[in-house]
């Protein structure tokens, strides 16, 4: 029998229950403990010197919903709901679930007051702008770029799928973050060189992942800040995740710098989620939440980013869809 509405809505209302044991297990590093094989919760908790009653509770709640499975002899394994969250897989989740049950729990907390004032609770609840506060915790930072890879890792397979770079000569990836998106395109385009820029603390840690992935060669490093300028010498401008992070004199300040430093025939690509119209589900009706309580920007409809872009001096060419919720908006200078 399918749930009741006020049922539905019980299950909508608690749902933090579940998402903040996701994030207990994350802390304690559950899965990755259980990747030899299954464990008590006795046995976990000596471990992770926690308390043996209230681990063996948190992992039978887990298991109630899918995530890890007790056998009949009291012993908790990985399913495949749990797997994702072991630190050593692909796109792994565990850094999803740290950032999400930490700051941006504490600061959904406060949504009152974004909603009343339309200001970052963010900012009210830690005291200064998230990529500050980033910038000066350093362990909060990698697991930021790690919860980046968790979201939008596949995204980038999805936009080389959707978009054709083979008459780009070279590609700056503004807000590159961790590199795993120019990494990708470079990989695919071995004649393509790269640019990725952002701030200094980022770069710095960004250093190693382009040399491990072999591109180092063809990939400048540069940091900066896109409030001030943008570097030249590119021909395609990629924001991925970036425009949506700002209010739009922000947004405005960061596109007019990527139409200084662009040549006459350069492209500019701004992916992002484009918010249709209507009821349906749509992600990013959500994450437009998670903008105005942490970053304080907004995502956009296609008449705002059309908008926006005409007053920075671009013309919107094309929005071109992916097989995920991203849209590729494609703009060059008027
Ligand atoms: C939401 S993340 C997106 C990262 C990446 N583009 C992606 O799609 O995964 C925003 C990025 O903007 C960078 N950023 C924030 N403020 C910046 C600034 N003032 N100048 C340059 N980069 C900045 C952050 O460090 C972060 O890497």
């Amino acid at each position: 029998m399918s749930p009741s509405p006020a049922q539905q809505l019980d299950r909508m209302i608690t749902g933090y229950w579940i998402s903040q044991a996701i994030y207990a297990a994350a802390r304690f590093g559950i899965a990755d403990l259980l990747k030899e094989g299954p464990r008590t919760a006795a046995d976990l908790a000596e471990t992770t010197s926690t308390d043996a009653g209230a681990l063996y509770r948190l992992l039978r709640a887990l298991a109630s919903v899918g995530v890890f499975a007790e056998d009949s002899s009291g012993r908790f394994a990985l399913t495949p709901l749990a797997e994702p969250l072991r630190s050593d897989v692909g796109q792994s989740k565990r850094a999803l679930a740290l950032m999400s049950g930490d700051e941006q729990f504490l600061t959904w907390a406060d949504i009152e007051y974004s909603i009343r004032t339309g200001k970052t609770a963010f900012e009210k609840v830690f005291g200064q702008p998230i990529f500050e506060y980033l910038g000066e915790h350093s362990d909060k930072a990698a697991i930021f770029d790690e919860a980046m890879t968790a979201i939008h890792g596949r995204e980038t397979r999805d936009v080389l799928a959707a978009y054709d770079f083979s008459d780009t000569r070279v590609l700056a990836d503004i807000g590159g973050g961790n590199g795993s998106n120019i990494i990708q395109i470079l990989t695919d385009y071995p004649a393509l060189q790269g640019i990725l820029f952002d701030l200094p603390h980022v770069v710095e840690r960004t250093r190693d992942r382009i040399a491990s992935a072999g591109v180092s060669d063809r990939c400048q490093l540069i940091a900066g800040d896109f409030f001030r300028s943008v570097p030249a010498g590119a021909d395609t401008y990629f924001l991925r995740h970036i425009v949506h992070d700002w209010d739009d004199e922000e947004a405005l300040t960061i596109l007019r710098h990527c139409y200084t430093a662009m040549p006459s025939d350069g492209r500019l690509l701004v992916v992002e989620s484009v918010i249709p119209p209507g009821n349906e589900p749509f992600t990013g009706k959500l994450l437009d939440l998670v903008m105005l309580l942490i970053p304080g920007g907004k995502e956009r409809t296609e008449p705002e980013y059309r908008s926006l872009l005409a007053r920075a001096g671009f013309e919107l060419s094309r929005i071109i869809p992916t097989a995920t919720e991203l849209s590729i908006i494609e703009a060059v200078k008027r």
